[in-house]
């Protein structure tokens, strides 16, 4: 996909060039073996929205974190260079802004950023949580929603008119110190350039920044269990992205709505948890994380099954990520870790 962006000036003018930052996120556990839970809003705020991202778990395909930015300092734009970034809105509102124009978010949006796209973003208050993706590959809506010339299949749970496109093109034809920070391979660049950014008069293309509210999403269900890829939202390369939304249980007058225990060998499955109540999980909280390693069976919790038979509908809210190559788990992931999740399912323990 491409676009092309039409300036008042050349991009290209750069006054000055700061020395590199490494922000690298640190591997505390290369190879992970264990069943993890994680305490995401322990993720303290920070002033700003750059310092407060949190990379928790990476691979060579994505890299997975959560933020609490109190707001965005207005004295930088950001560009991430070789990442699409997706950031699930889990609490707070606010404006994107982008050479493209502007896309309103709130709670329970993903806001899909193209690599080399620069943003700044006007968080409406202080109280913020983001859980965020970089993916080293693009992200995309799921092939299989999709007809020969792009559109959604009429089976797709979402469709074009859930998209929240860039509005309202501000364009501001002004020289001076304009300071973009760009993100590479780990290293952020500072740039100093002559010209504001966001000096497009116009644009056309395929590529561009945009939202989608997880409270689109259609749920499919069925009268026995469906599995997760029923769920998909996003794909890329060797992960997918999942909405669990509240939906109706399985309806067959036998089902039991529990999902059976099951080994994910063909991928890590990392569950944040939004909002409503987890069936399947004992003592889970809005914010938490769960990270069942390809190659160990998983499954309900000790209760969970018996709770679950009769019940017909479920109001639970989480974001799936099943990256298909194991995740690294970084120090910053440590620090907000649950003790002994992978001994949560002996009875005793519950
Ligand atoms: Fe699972």
């Amino acid at each position: 996909m491409s676009s092309l962006l039409y300036h008042h000036y050349p991009p290209t003018c750069v006054k000055e060039y700061d020395d590199p930052v490494n922000v690298r996120p640190k591997i505390a556990v290369d190879d992970n073996m264990k069943a993890l839970s994680f305490k995401g809003f322990d993720i303290k705020p920070e002033k700003d929205f750059i310092e407060s991202r949190k990379t928790l778990f990476v691979n060579n395909d994505l890299h997975i974190g959560l933020a609490a930015p109190e707001e965005f300092s207005k004295d930088y734009f950001y560009k991430n260079a070789d990442a699409d970034e997706m950031l699930f809105i889990h609490k707070g509102s606010g404006k994107l802004r982008t050479m493209y124009g502007n896309i309103d978010f709130k709670y329970g949006d993903y806001v899909i950023i193209p690599r080399g796209t620069i943003y700044q973003i006007d968080f409406n208050d202080k109280d913020n949580k983001i859980l965020y993706v970089e993916s080293f590959s693009p992200i995309l809506t799921p092939e299989r929603y999709r007809n020969y010339f792009g559109q959604h299949l009429e089976h797709s749970p979402f469709c074009e008119r859930d998209f929240k496109i860039p509005k309202d093109l501000q364009t501001f034809d002004e020289k001076g110190d304009f300071k973009i920070q760009i993100k590479k391979r780990g290293i952020m660049y500072s740039y100093l350039y002559e010209n504001h950014p966001f000096d497009v008069v116009g644009w056309d293309g395929f590529n561009y920044p945009y939202a989608i509210s997880i409270f689109d999403f259609e749920p499919l269900t069925g009268r026995i269990h469906m599995p997760p890829p029923i769920h998909q939202q996003f794909e890329a390369n060797n992960f997918v992205i999942c909405s669990f939304v509240p939906r109706l249980y399985d309806y067959h007058p036998e089902a039991i709505p529990a999902p059976y225990h099951h080994s994910n060998v063909d991928a890590d499955e990392l569950l944040y948890y939004v909002d409503g109540d987890f069936m399947s999980r004992n003592n889970i909280q809005k914010g938490q994380i769960t990270l069942h390693p390809g190659g160990i069976p998983h499954g309900p919790h000790p209760g969970a099954i018996e709770r679950s038979v009769g019940q017909k509908e479920t109001k639970e809210l989480a974001v799936m990520i099943d990256p298909f190559k194991p995740v690294s788990i970084t120090e910053e992931a440590l620090k907000i870790e649950v003790d002994g999740y992978y001994k949560s399912w002996i009875t005793d323990n519950k």
